[in-house]
């Protein structure tokens, strides 16, 4: 399951993303927020890199205005590795060297067009393992 957040900067960005998922059968759960609400992206982000901690969803997605933001909060909580993308090739590359598991972009930076595609990519890469999990371990070890 894809956990997918988002502040009241990304509401149309994520309903485009759900559709999206819906279109490829991809199991996800929005955590909102929803149309007319307004929250904050910090706390959106622990809640839905909450579901990653725990096992209930593989992966998550998150969108605010920028990406910024989200990514920058969800880098906080031990265990998340977000990586903000507004281009394929980071975020293939993000999944096969650095084991992302939150991928975050802006509503007011990528197009409906290329949020889909970053999705697809990061959803569909896999980790490469060898000389990067040793580089994946050693961002874990600065958590500590
Ligand atoms: C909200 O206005 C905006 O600051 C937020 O969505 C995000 O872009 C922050 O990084």
């Amino acid at each position: 399951m894809i956990a997918i957040g988002n502040d009241h900067a990304a509401v149309a960005l994520k309903r485009a993303v759900c559709e999206y998922l819906d279109s490829k059968g991809i199991e996800y759960k929005d955590f909102g927020c929803f149309e007319g609400e307004k929250c904050d992206y910090p706390d959106k982000a622990l809640e839905v890199c909450s579901a990653v901690l725990s096992g209930e969803a593989e992966k998550a997605i998150l969108i605010c205005g920028t990406g910024v933001g989200m990514s920058m909060a969800a880098n906080k909580i031990k265990g998340i590795r977000a990586a903000c993308c507004s281009d394929i090739f980071s975020a293939k590359f993000t999944r096969l060297h650095n084991d992302a598991n939150v991928l975050c972009f802006g509503e007011r930076v990528v197009g409906a067009g290329l949020a889909t595609e970053l999705v697809d990519v990061f959803i569909n890469t896999g980790f490469e393992g060898g000389r990067h999990q040793t580089r994946v371990d050693k961002i874990s070890a600065l958590e500590k």
